[in-house]
């Protein structure tokens, strides 16, 4: 049976800024109280479509693994805010990176989506049925901004991030994962507009809904919890892992989750404070810029974990390969915009309203 191993990584972030100070101006909150409850201080919100970013965080993935795009056999794209049901985002991708040979699909687990993804791509590889895997995980989710809820409109941005996994004689890849799901409790995180409940004559416009206190506590033992699960049904222990990367939905989450398995703080990679809550973009890209930063070196064991909406979690122990330099770079950027991040939202603050 090969391994899978990722190969290529690679993200795409939009360039409008959203700071704290910014959402004051939209709703009734402050800079002191989103970065002191949740660690986040700016996100982005994208000026091209969810298809955009997915492209070129693919193509940033595929040349660090020194692929082409016709390379790939299976494109797994973990997304709630697609460009459109019908096509799908990951037949969208497929087209505009031109994966002619790639089968194309959507996952849609929430903020756990990427995890989904990447387990079913190391499943698929393993049986032998793909060798060559791209697992993206993106949001649009500024879509569903509505400032007049400062409880969620404050938490979320966009972006994406993408993996190459390919079969590998090489050790490493998934030692162990686990998927999870609470349906029951879905509607304590949802996203009522973005579906086709109710009539047609009765089109409301998309926003999320949360009870935050329930799905933080929610949070931290699920993730918490499976991941020490993950290490034991890898064999390994605490000692073994170099590297949490979590979710990124809120320091205080991540630190609890920590605090929770008994991992020290500087085994734990966070970067909300800069994207705030991308849902399954939030480990791809948190991947990527461990690996530039070089967090992440040959060998590493890490632990993924994440929780959202439906309920779902995972988390999963992956050895990282023996290379951690991309082996080729990618040009492949969005294209310019003069727009602010206040100005993309205006349709929002059109549709909803302002929070002041
Ligand atoms: O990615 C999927 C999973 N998502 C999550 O895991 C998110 C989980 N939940 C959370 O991260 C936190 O619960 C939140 C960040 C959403 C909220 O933080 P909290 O510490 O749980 O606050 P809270 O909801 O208990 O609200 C405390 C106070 C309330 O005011 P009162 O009733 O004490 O006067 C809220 O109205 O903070 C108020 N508040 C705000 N104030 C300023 C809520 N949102 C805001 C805001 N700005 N944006």
């Amino acid at each position: 049976m090969p391994n899978a191993i990722i190969t290529g990584w690679g993200k795409c972030v939009p360039p409008a800024v959203l700071t704290n100070s910014d959402l004051e101006t939209l709703t009734d909150t402050s800079d002191e109280w989103i970065t002191t409850r949740t660690g986040i201080k700016e996100r982005r919100i994208s000026h091209v479509e969810n298809s955009d970013m997915s492209a070129v965080a693919a193509q940033h993935a595929l040349a660090a693994a020194g692929l082409e795009p016709t390379d790939i056999d299976l494109i797994i794209m973990a997304t709630c805010t697609p460009d459109r049901m019908l096509p799908s985002a990951g037949t969208m991708v497929q087209a505009k990176i031109g994966a002619a040979k790639a089968a194309a699909m959507d996952l849609n687990a929430a903020c756990s989506g990427f995890l989904f993804a990447l387990s079913t791509a190391d499943q698929m590889i393993r049986a032998g049925s793909m060798r060559r895997v791209l697992v993206i995980g993106t949001e649009k989710l500024s879509y569903w901004l509505d400032f007049t809820n400062r409880a969620t409109s404050v938490l979320f941005g966009d972006g994406a991030g993408a993996v190459v996994i390919e079969a590998s004689d090489e050790a490493g890849g998934l030692l162990a994962f686990e998927l999870g799901s609470d349906g029951t409790a879905g509607d304590l995180l949802c996203a009522p507009g973005t579906g086709t409940e109710g009539s047609p004559l009765d089109i409301q416009a998309p926003s999320i809904l949360m009870e935050g206190p329930d799905v933080f506590r929610r949070a931290v033992v699920a993730m918490g919890d499976s991941s020490a699960r993950v290490i034991e049904k890898a064999g390994l222990s605490l000692e073994d892992i170099d590297l949490l990367i979590p979710h990124q939905a809120n320091v205080r989450i991540i630190d609890a989750t920590a605090r929770r398995l008994g991992l020290d703080p500087a085994q734990v990679y966070v970067n909300i404070a800069s994207y705030g809550n991308t849902s399954s973009a939030t480990i791809p890209i948190a991947i990527t810029e461990a690996l530039e930063e070089g967090r992440i070196r040959p060998g590493s064991t890490l632990v993924f974990a994440a929780f959202g909406g439906g309920f779902t979690w995972a988390a999963a122990v992956y050895r990282w390969g023996s290379r951690t330099a991309p082996l080729g770079i990618s040009g492949a950027a969005l294209p310019p915009t003069e727009a602010t991040a206040l100005e993309l939202l205006q349709p929002n603050v059109a549709v909803h309203g302002k929070g002041v």
